[in-house]
């Protein structure tokens, strides 16, 4: 690491942004294709099916075309993280081998216990590891993963780990390093039930650490061992959630698979932890598993950034069957090219590759027939198409599903999907497309149904989420008319052209402005100049830690590319050209008009306040009057 001698904070901050490649760092969590002068990918923050998302690198900054979100690589982080400012600064400086300056370190708005719950998992992985590597109590683990045929070099890889059968193992080591509480929340220890004292969470259990995509460690499944005399309730036991493990948005082993999934597009999500790992032995390098849940919306919104198919292996049991059969109507409408696998021969897949390899799981894979064509086949076995009634009952079923997705109506996969009905039922085109809107007409009768399911899929948190964010939007395009119009312009012209500055601010003041924002974006920019920094739009990025401003600057800045301001701008009202020069004397001019009819207006209001006083004329009084009689000759000299 660097250690960076003295410095602001300021300084710092550009440090770590100049460090930082926006595109790279997007790219660990977004597929990025290159697109002119600019990189394209699916928006992050919203549900998007077609790439909306631009990351641009000669600006070093994002922007989504459809929700607006946009930034640099501190708001990045932050949203896509759930960082503040400070925590986030911290990540990236620490991801450029950059050290923070001992003043910047923790301010009072960090989440105090993120950071400490790192460290805590990081040390009880790295203790679990240990202890499966090199003590003699773990030769039971040892032995038990031995016989299911785990490697040595996947033990190391995943950072498998075995803690022993005993109820304080963690506890005693973790003393003098870290408090029982903080083990407690981060759902390595629990608090006794009845009486005092604390027990580990985990015991005598193979333990899977699980990482964020980050590769930070947020939590553990643990496999009991076979033998254990613990008599526990679940053959596997995962860690509750915690501030910074989310069951439902996480995937075992993304971390691993990341890059491999992004080479190939494809991406297979395993049930089991022990499947991903036998996967990843058997050269299936793109597997990621779920936690004990079936797969979420969450995920599959994680999953589709990466790739384009996404391959759901399940158990070749009916149980694993069942499975499948429940997944696929929750992402039938998803654009996502979505497969199904059920192993065959009632395997799992970590049996499957056992017996016959990894590249024959792949051909499995490969062949796997897309969700649903998976479930046709399933019904038609199970119904035949022999009688009426069969056929009958395939075709409702298969329909069913489509009402169950009204996300799908009107799109080229419903056609393709219906047209796959017809001819394998025997039945006209005319009679599928009747059946479905009477089926759908049936359906919009109990509308309180799909939109339950909407809700509960969303979860409350997102909702709220997509509000606050819909609000933001709106205000910026309320930014778009009038009178903020005319002071982006302004801005813009800064941005594009910051040796105009001074010039700028000889002519008009902060106060000029009537948009609070805009004028605190102005008076920041000014700052830099008389720091006797060169202001450029980079700097000003910098300056400021809120989101909500960074998404607004990098909306002004974007506004300006886009009318190309920065070889000339071109007059919305005119539609012709005008150089940057003449750009602003417009703006400035109409300010400054407009700061006139503001004083004109508050000198009339004085004066009607004041109708005794108007006798006296006061020097004050006086002041204003002469103030309105030149506004009134510059306004018909006009
Ligand atoms: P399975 O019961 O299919 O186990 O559970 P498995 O993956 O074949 O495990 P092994 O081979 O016996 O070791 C699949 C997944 O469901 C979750 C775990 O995430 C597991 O990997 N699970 C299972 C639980 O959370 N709790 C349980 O008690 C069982
Ligand atoms: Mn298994």
């Amino acid at each position: 690491m660097t250690m960076l001698a003295g410095g602001s904070s300021d300084e710092f901050k550009e440090l770590v942004r100049s460090r930082t490649d926006i595109v790279r760092l997007i790219s660990e969590t977004v597929s990025l294709h290159p697109h002119g002068r600019v990189f394209k990918g699916l928006c992050p923050f919203h549900d998007d099916h077609k790439p909306s998302f631009d990351v641009n690198p000669e600006r070093q900054t994002y922007k989504c075309w459809s929700c607006q979100e946009g930034g640099d690589c501190f708001s990045f982080v932050m949203k896509q993280d759930g960082l503040n400012f400070r925590e986030t600064l911290e990540m990236l400086a620490s991801r450029a081998g950059l050290e923070m300056p001992a003043t910047l370190r923790r301010g009072p708005g960090d989440s105090p216990e993120k950071p400490h719950l790192y460290d805590v998992l990081g040390w009880a992985e790295n203790e679990f590891h240990q202890c499966l590597l090199s003590t003699a109590i773990a030769e039971r683990a040892r032995n038990y993963l031995q016989s299911r045929g785990f490697s040595n070099a996947m033990i190391s890889k995943f950072k498998l780990g075995f803690h022993p059968e005993s109820w304080d193992w963690l506890l005693q080591r973790a003393k003098g390093r870290f408090d029982v509480e903080l083990l407690v929340k981060a759902s390595l220890a629990k608090e006794r039930e009845g009486r005092s004292g604390y027990y580990d969470q985990f015991v005598d259990r193979v333990m899977f650490p699980i990482h964020d995509e980050r590769g930070r460690t947020v939590a553990f499944g643990g496999r009991i061992l076979p033998d254990s005399t613990c008599k526990p309730d679940a053959k596997y036991l995962n860690s509750s959630e915690t501030p910074v493990f989310s069951k439902s948005r996480t995937c075992y082993a993304l971390d691993i698979a990341r890059d491999a999934i992004k080479k190939t597009g494809t991406v297979l999500v395993m049930e089991g932890y022990a499947d991903c790992v036998k996967a990843h032995q058997g050269g299936i390098l793109n597997a990621v598993a779920t936690l004990g849940t079936a797969l979420t919306e969450s995920h599959v919104t994680v999953l589709k950034r990466l790739a384009q198919k996404v391959v759901l292996v399940f158990d070749g049991d009916q149980a694993g069957i069942n499975a499948a059969e429940k997944a696929i109507p929750r992402f039938l409408a998803q654009e996502v090219d979505l497969r199904i696998l059920t192993v065959p021969d009632g395997l799992d897949p970590d049996e499957f590759i056992d017996q016959r390899g990894g590249d024959a799981l792949l051909e499995l894979a490969d062949a796997a027939p897309e969700a649903f064509e998976y479930q046709l086949r399933l019904m038609l076995s199970r119904f035949g198409t022999t009688t009426v009634d069969a056929r009958q009952r395939v075709l409702d079923g298969m329909l069913n599903l489509l009402t169950l997705s009204p996300g799908i109506i009107g799109t080229i996969k419903e056609d393709f999907m219906l047209g796959k009905l017809p001819q394998r039922l025997g039945l006209t085109e005319l009679e599928v497309r009747r059946r479905l809107k009477q089926l759908r007409g049936q359906q919009s009768s109990q509308p309180s149904r799909a939109s339950e399911r909407k809700i509960s899929a969303n979860g409350p948190s997102d909702d709220d989420e997509h509000r606050q964010r819909k609000q933001v939007v709106d205000s910026l395009q309320r930014t778009a008319n009038g009178d903020d119009l005319l002071e982006c312009e302004l801005l813009q012209i800064l941005f594009t052209h910051p040796h105009l500055t001074d010039h700028v601010r000889r002519e008009i003041g902060t106060n000029d402005l009537r948009q609070e924002s805009l004028q605190e974006i102005m008076s920041l920019w000014f700052d830099l100049l008389e720091e006797g920094v060169e202001p450029t739009f980079e700097r000003l990025l910098s300056r400021t830690e809120c989101l909500q401003w960074k998404r607004l600057l990098v909306w002004i800045e974007e506004q300006a590319r886009h009318r190309n301001v920065t070889k000339s701008v071109t007059d919305a009202r005119t539609m012709g050209t005008e150089t940057a020069e003449e750009a602003l004397r417009r703006v400035i001019d109409r300010i400054r008009w407009r700061r006139n009819i503001d004083a004109n207006q508050a000198s009339k209001s004085l004066l009607i306040e004041r109708p005794s006083e108007t006798a006296k004329l006061t020097a004050e009084t006086r002041h204003l009057l002469e103030q309105a009689a030149r506004f009134h000759r510059e306004r018909t000299a006009k």
